[in-house]
């Protein structure tokens, strides 16, 4: 199997979108890739594309051959990967897999969702189908819902307080602010996190991620030939996903994503790498427990500890890692077919370098972790500069 790089990232601006309709949003991040690759079109052999829900958001499916045909890359294969949440990340491991395979040589991924044209109660009934639809979302379980059990159980067994849940989104909506592309660009202080309405108890809106329009795109070559497409390739150290059960009740552990937990130590093994190497992580803060959640299961901090790690700015630039520099969902927002690529991008620029006021120092190696779902998916991959 071949090494794989990316060679070009690009984004739209995560928000409210009521300019572009679904396709511009998924060709703009696709040309920005291009372009960042600094290639044409014609040297593309194949695509992947990651979207949970288009067909419910905004009526769409058949959205491989759309973007095709609007990229104006026919006749070129370009493929759908779904995984609720996850698409983003399954679509990059489609594109890795084909490149390292032999099977294409250069490669474009992107990852889309337009979510703002329903309102809040119809979008959560099409994200509730990416739990179990018979017995979760049936019986009137939201994902807000489903992550707030989540939360109590982590407050029960290990302590964990609101606060500490709170400082999460303080600290994405600090890296936020420095992201051109995230959909709230403004700080907040621990007392508005903490004041906001709820929404699921313990979970307010600050410990959300948004609903949100957007997309996000990479280029990807054979590391042997990325050189001579870019100056700054990043290397894919690792892709590894797995599975665990639909249902949140049917697991073995609600303050762990098992999932996860398995996919990050495969990765490790795969990468020679331990989670002390790691400087920069994107990880899936689709509410504020899931980033405590992720760090302990990505094996930053020990088993209940993320929560005061987080708390005492051990996950801000500048701490022992930094956690979600994007911003994470809950700043950069969360266009969840977009989330695992836009992820992939902001490790790309961190790793180039070209972060600015949001750049981490001295970073070697970077992680991506998207999860689908309360964790039935889970993708992670590791990065490092391959120049
Ligand atoms: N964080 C910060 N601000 C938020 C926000 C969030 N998550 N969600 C909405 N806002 C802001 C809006 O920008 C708006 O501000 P404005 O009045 O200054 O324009 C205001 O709050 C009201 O927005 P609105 O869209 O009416 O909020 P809502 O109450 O309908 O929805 C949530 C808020 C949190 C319920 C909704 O964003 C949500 O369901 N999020 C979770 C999405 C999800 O489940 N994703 C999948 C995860 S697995």
């Amino acid at each position: 199997m071949r090494s794989v790089a990316i060679i070009g990232a690009g984004m739209t601006k995560f928000g409210e979108d009521w300019e572009r309709g679904f396709r511009e949003l998924v060709t703009e991040a696709g040309i920005r890739a291009l372009e960042d690759a600094k290639i044409s079109g014609d040297e593309i052999s194949a695509g992947y594309v990651g979207t949970m829900a288009s067909g419910s958001l905004v009526g769409q499916e058949h959205t491989g051959a759309l973007i095709a045909d609007y990229m104006g890359l026919n006749p070129i294969p370009i493929t759908r990967v779904e995984g609720a949440c996850a698409s983003g990340s399954l679509a990059l491991r489609q594109g890795i897999l084909a490149v390292s395979s032999g099977l294409h040589d250069v490669v474009v991924v992107g990852g889309v969702e337009k979510m703002t044209d329903l309102d809040t109660a119809a979008v959560s009934q099409i994200l509730g189908g990416a739990g179990d639809q018979e017995w979760e979302l049936f019986l009137g379980a939201t994902f807000p819902g489903l992550y707030a059990m989540m939360a109590r159980r982590h407050m029960h067994e290990y302590g964990t307080t609101e606060e500490m849940l709170a400082s999460v989104a303080v600290k994405n909506h600090e890296n936020g602010a420095t992201n051109k592309y995230a959909q709230f660009q403004n700080r907040i202080t621990l007392e508005t996190a903490m004041n906001s309405k709820m929404v699921a108890d313990p979970l307010k809106v600050m410990d959300c991620s948004p609903i949100t329009d957007g997309a996000a795109a990479v280029v990807l070559a054979p590391m042997e030939k990325a050189l001579s497409y870019s100056k700054k390739p990043i290397e894919i150290l690792a892709s590894e996903q797995a599975t665990g059960t639909l249902a949140l009740h049917d697991r073995k552990s609600l303050t762990s994503v098992n999932a996860a937990k398995i996919a990050s130590e495969r990765a490790y093994k795969k990468a020679g790498l331990t989670p002390k190497d790691i400087s920069v992580a994107e990880v899936h803060d689709c509410f504020t427990i899931a980033e405590i959640v992720a760090t302990e299961d990505l094996g930053f901090f020990a088993p209940g500890e993320g929560g005061k790690a987080a708390l005492d700015g051990r996950t801000k630039i500048g701490g022992d890692i930094a956690v979600n520099t994007s911003g994470g969902l809950k700043a950069t927002g969360h266009p969840v077919g977009a989330t695992g690529v836009k992820q992939a991008c902001e490790i790309s620029w961190q790793l180039r370098g070209e972060r600015g006021a949001g750049q981490v120092k001295d970073v070697e190696y970077g992680l991506t972790h998207n999860v689908g779902g309360s964790g039935a998916t889970a993708v992670v991959h590791l990065y490092k500069r391959g120049y």
